[in-house]
C-alpha cells in the first residue's frame, strides 16, 4: 500500500477553543479536527490511506455494517510526556487484539504496522488536543466496518477502517474515588462459542439494557456472570475486574473465550506479578465475593480497562440483596497498582517492559 496521503484541514479549531474544549473535556463527547481512514476492497486489500479533516461517512443504506453489524473497534489513549512529546501504551497489543476481533467477524486483518502508523499519523496531526498529563489523556478510537452495499447475509468485500481521537478526563462521571455495580442475574453478556473475547459493537448493543437496569438502581457499571451456570463473575460491560485477598493473592476470570482479553488486565498481572502478589486467573463465583467480602477473606474489588484505568469497587448490588467492600471507597493495593501502571504511561517511572510507544 502506498503511504498516507494527507488532506489539509481548511478551518482547525482555533487554540482558544481547544483550550477551552480541553478544561473539562469528560469522556467521549469532544473529538479533535483529524481521522484517519482507510479502505479496503476484496481482491485489492488495503488502499487509500487518508489523514483528513474529520467528518461524516456517507453509506449506502444497504451497507452491511447497518444490517448484520459486521463491526469492530479498539480503544487506547495517547499520553503527554515529561518532555511535551506524547505516547501511547501498548498499541501493538491493540492491533493483534483488533485482528483477533476482525478473524471472529470474518472481517478482513490489518497490519500492525499499518494500525500503529495509522495511530501516529493522528495523534501527530492532532497533537495540541492531547491534555497535560495532570488534566487527562486522548482517547484513540480505531473501528472498521463493512460498507459493502448487500443484503445476503455473508461477509461484505469491502471495508473502512477509521481512527478518531478524544480528548478525555475519567471515564465515571464526577471523577468518583470508587464505583457501585450491578450484577445482572437477568442478562448475560457473552456465551461459550460467542463473540465475547472480540470487541464487536454487538457485544456493547447487548449490554445495554441490562446497563439501563443498573442505572435506574442507582449503579454505575453492570457486572455480568456466566451464560452457563449464572454464578462466576465475568466481567463489567466495559472493563476488566480483579479481586484483592488479605492472604496476598490477587484473583481475576481466566481468558475463557467470553470475556475480552483486557490489555490493562494482562499489564496489572504482571505489575503485581512483580510487586509479590498470587496472581490466580480462576473462576470466582459471585456467592463466593459476597462470603468473602463479609468474612473479611477479600479486601478490595476494582475494575481496570483503557477507559476505567484502575476504579475500585465499593459497593456491589442486585436484585438479590448487595454489600459493601472495606469502606466503600477503595483500597491501597489498587491505589499502588494505578500509580504504578499511570506512572508507566504518562513516562513518569521506568518502563522495564517497552510498552511506552513514542509517537510525537
Ligand atoms: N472488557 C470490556 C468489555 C471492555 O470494553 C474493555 C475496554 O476496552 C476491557 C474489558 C478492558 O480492556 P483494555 O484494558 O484493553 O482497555
Ligand atoms: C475502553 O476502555 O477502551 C473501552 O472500550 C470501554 C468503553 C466503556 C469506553
Amino acid at each position: 500500500m502506498n503511504a498516507f496521503s494527507t488532506l489539509t484541514h481548511s478551518a482547525p479549531t482555533s487554540a482558544e477553543d481547544r483550550a477551552a474544549l480541553l478544561a473539562e473535556p469528560g469522556f467521549g463527547k469532544v473529538f479533535t479536527d483529524h481521522m484517519v481512514t482507510i479502505r479496503y476492497t476484496e481482491g485489492q486489500g488495503w488502499h487509500d490511506a487518508t489523514l483528513g479533516p474529520r467528518g461524516p461517512i456517507a453509506l449506502d443504506p444497504a451497507a452491511a455494517v447497518l444490517h448484520y453489524a459486521q463491526e469492530i473497534f479498539e480503544g487506547l489513549k495517547a499520553y503527554r510526556l515529561p518532555d511535551g512529546g506524547i505516547g501511547s501504551f501498548r498499541p501493538d497489543a491493540n492491533a493483534r487484539r483488533f485482528n483477533q476481533s476482525a478473524r471472529r467477524l470474518a472481517m478482513p486483518e490489518i497490519p500492525e504496522e499499518l494500525f500503529v502508523e495509522s495511530i501516529r499519523q493522528i495523534v501527530q496531526a492532532d497533537a495540541g488536543w492531547t491534555p497535560s498529563a495532570d488534566k487527562g489523556s486522548l482517547y484513540l478510537r480505531p473501528f472498521m466496518f463493512a460498507d459493502e452495499a448487500f443484503l445476503g447475509v455473508r461477509p461484505a468485500k469491502s471495508y473502512i477502517f477509521c481512527v478518531i481521537a478524544s480528548p478525555v478526563g475519567g471515564y465515571f462521571k464526577g471523577g468518583k474515588e470508587a464505583v457501585t455495580l450491578w450484577v445482572s442475574h437477568d442478562y448475560v453478556r457473552a456465551v461459550p462459542g460467542g463473540t465475547g473475547s472480540a470487541k464487536c459493537g454487538g457485544n456493547y448493543a447487548a449490554s445495554l439494557l441490562p446497563q439501563a437496569h443498573g442505572i435506574a438502581e442507582g449503579c454505575d457499571q453492570v457486572l455480568f456472570l456466566d451464560a452457563v451456570e449464572r454464578r462466576y463473575i465475568e466481567e463489567l460491560g466495559g472493563m476488566n475486574i480483579m479481586f484483592v485477598m488479605t492472604d496476598g493473592s490477587i484473583i481475576t476470570p481466566p481468558l475463557d473465550g467470553s470475556i475480552l482479553p483486557g490489555i490493562t488486565r494482562d499489564s496489572l498481572i504482571a505489575l503485581a506479578g512483580e510487586a509479590g502478589y498470587r496472581i490466580r486467573e480462576e473462576r470466582y463465583s459471585f456467592e463466593q465475593w459476597e462470603e468473602d467480602t463479609r468474612s473479611g477473606a477479600l479486601k478490595e474489588a476494582f475494575a481496570c480497562g483503557t477507559a476505567a484505568v484502575i476504579t475500585p469497587i465499593g459497593e456491589v448490588r442486585s436484585n438479590k440483596g448487595g454489600f459493601v467492600i472495606g469502606n466503600g471507597a477503595g483500597g491501597d493495593v489498587a491505589r499502588m497498582l494505578k500509580e504504578k501502571l499511570v506512572g508507566i504511561q504518562y513516562g513518569r517511572v521506568e518502563d522495564s517492559h517497552g510498552w511506552l510507544e513514542r509517537l510525537a
